[in-house]
């Protein structure tokens, strides 16, 4: 009944050269699009996640929850580079569903991506307020509590109880100075990105390389802490194998952003060949970087002192006066670095936006271009509107695992698509083949829905309340609206 109902990729082609033709340049090269990936992947996740889940789930067995988070990523990075080279145009999952998989799983995608992209801003600009009210503090101008942390968190399993504070206020700020940065319009360079992830890989670097010589190796012992009961009544429990698994659906956020290659992928000069590059190779730097992070980290301090804003801080702070001057270092590049994925996020989630108000699916308001700034403002200020309210209210765990499952979400389906996409249009071109079908394909479906399975019952009940409001929307708005459905009458 039309819910299949699939994007010719002709129309696709066009419409990506008649939009793009007079603005953008074929510029960027594999390394490029490699650093593109490390800027919106290195953030929040390793900064703070890292510490939490340490503290909270895993311990030091956290460097397993990265390995295996790292492995459903591969996964699905090998799938989502079959797309890119197969559809190499500006999009996202969202197209790549509308050209192969149909209107319906489209739409899915492109809900679900909220939770990726919007909600991410949020959460990474909760962890970029722990950072920078640090700085401030170190500097003498402390921000009082109440006004630097979020008014709610999770009390137990489930229940959101007050904390007393009353905003968050340096992460609203944050996606609000952002924010109004994308409406007039800042040029995306490539050369600041590349400054960026400088900075961020630097300081990874410098962390693990002086770490190392601080490291303190009873931290480790034992390294898979015995399992905890914490609440008898709901069997929830921490540490062991379970709680290495539930840290690594919580960590899996520190490796979302390497989709966000594919978004450049008009500006590639060899699309066909570079995504599939950008995309893998800031996945494997990024897992390997990752792992001995987290080595180093819970190596420097006890991991149940790290369940803080700055962990890294912390952790660094823990090895004494000798790395004193590399704490105050990475506290600063974790502001920068931290606000680039911010930027990278808010850019992105207007995109997808602009993409399905094109298409029909959201009103055309989400579509508007600016007369004098040429970008699109009203569905950048909603995103931004939005994405601060989320900052200000709520803690980084909540978020960090809503959008952790959103986006595992859109793995599955992303790997689904490859293994059926290959038996129902088998003649398709793929410059990118994923290889070893069906193993990588069924692999990603099955780690990453292993991942999902993991999170907290509540982050699935929050998942299937969006999707629900999806759903409804798709069938009461834009169903009706769909530009492709109204031309097939
Ligand atoms: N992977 C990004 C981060 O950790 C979203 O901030």
């Amino acid at each position: 009944m039309g819910l299949l109902i699939k994007k010719p990729m002709a129309i696709l082609m066009k419409e990506a050269s008649s939009e793009d033709s007079h603005s953008l340049k074929r510029s960027l090269s594999a390394l490029n699009l490699t650093a593109l990936g490390i800027g919106a992947i290195i953030g929040a996740g390793i900064f703070v996640l890292t510490g939490t889940a340490a503290a909270n789930h895993a311990g030091p067995a956290i460097v397993i929850s990265f390995i295996f988070a790292g492995l459903g990523c591969a996964f699905a990075g090998l799938c989502y580079a079959e797309f890119a080279s197969m559809i190499p145009i500006a999009g996202s999952a969202y197209t790549y569903g509308y050209a192969t998989l149909g209107e319906f799983f489209a739409w899915i995608i492109g809900w679900d991506l909220i939770l990726e992209y919007l909600f991410a801003a949020s959460t990474v600009a909760v962890g970029w307020s722990g950072y920078f009210s640090r700085i401030m503090n170190d500097i003498g101008f402390p921000i009082p509590a109440a006004l630097a942390n979020a008014p709610y968190k999770v009390e137990g399993t489930h229940t959101l109880v007050s904390t007393g504070a009353i905003i968050n206020l340096p992460a609203v700020l944050l996606v609000l100075a952002l924010t109004t940065l994308l409406v007039v319009g800042i040029k995306e360079s490539a050369g600041f990105n590349n400054l960026i992830v400088a900075v961020k890989l630097t300081i990874v670097l410098l962390v693990i390389g002086f770490g190392f010589m601080f490291v303190n190796s009873a931290n480790w012992h034992p390294f898979i802490p015995p399992v905890e009961v914490v609440d008898a009544a709901t069997n929830t429990t921490k540490f062991g194998w379970p709680g290495i698994f539930a840290g690594a659906g919580v960590i899996f956020f520190a490796y979302i952003g390497f989709d966000a290659v594919s978004t450049a992928a008009q500006e590639a000069k060899n699309p066909k060949r570079d995504l599939p590059i950008g995309i893998l190779a800031s996945l494997a730097i990024c897992t390997v970087l990752y792992i001995l992070m987290a080595l180093v980290m819970t190596g420097l301090a006890p991991f149940k002192t790290l369940n803080v804003a700055d962990p890294v801080y912390v952790a660094l702070d823990a090895a004494g006066p000798g790395l004193a001057w590399l704490k105050y270092l990475t506290t600063i590049g974790a502001v920068a670095g931290l606000a680039s994925v911010v930027l990278v996020m808010l850019m992105g989630q207007p995109r997808i936006f602009y993409a399905m108000s094109r298409d029909g699916l959201l009103p055309p308001l989400f579509s508007s271009v600016h007369p004098r700034f040429k970008t699109p403002y009203v569905s950048t200020i909603i995103t931004g509107v939005v994405a601060a309210l989320v900052a200000g209210m709520f803690p980084i765990d909540l978020l960090g695992q809503l959008v952790s499952i959103g986006t595992l979400l859109a793995f599955v389906i992303v790997c689904a698509g490859i293994l059926v996409l290959r038996y129902t249009q088998p003649d398709l071109v793929r410059p990118f083949k994923t290889p070893f079908v069906p193993f990588v394909p069924v692999g990603g479906v099955l780690v990453c829905g292993w991942l999902m399975w993991n999170l907290p019952r509540d982050t699935w009940w929050r998942l299937l309340l969006w999707m629900a409001a999806g759903l409804v929307i798709y069938f009461f708005y834009s169903r009706r609206h769909s530009k492709l459905q109204q031309a097939q009458g």
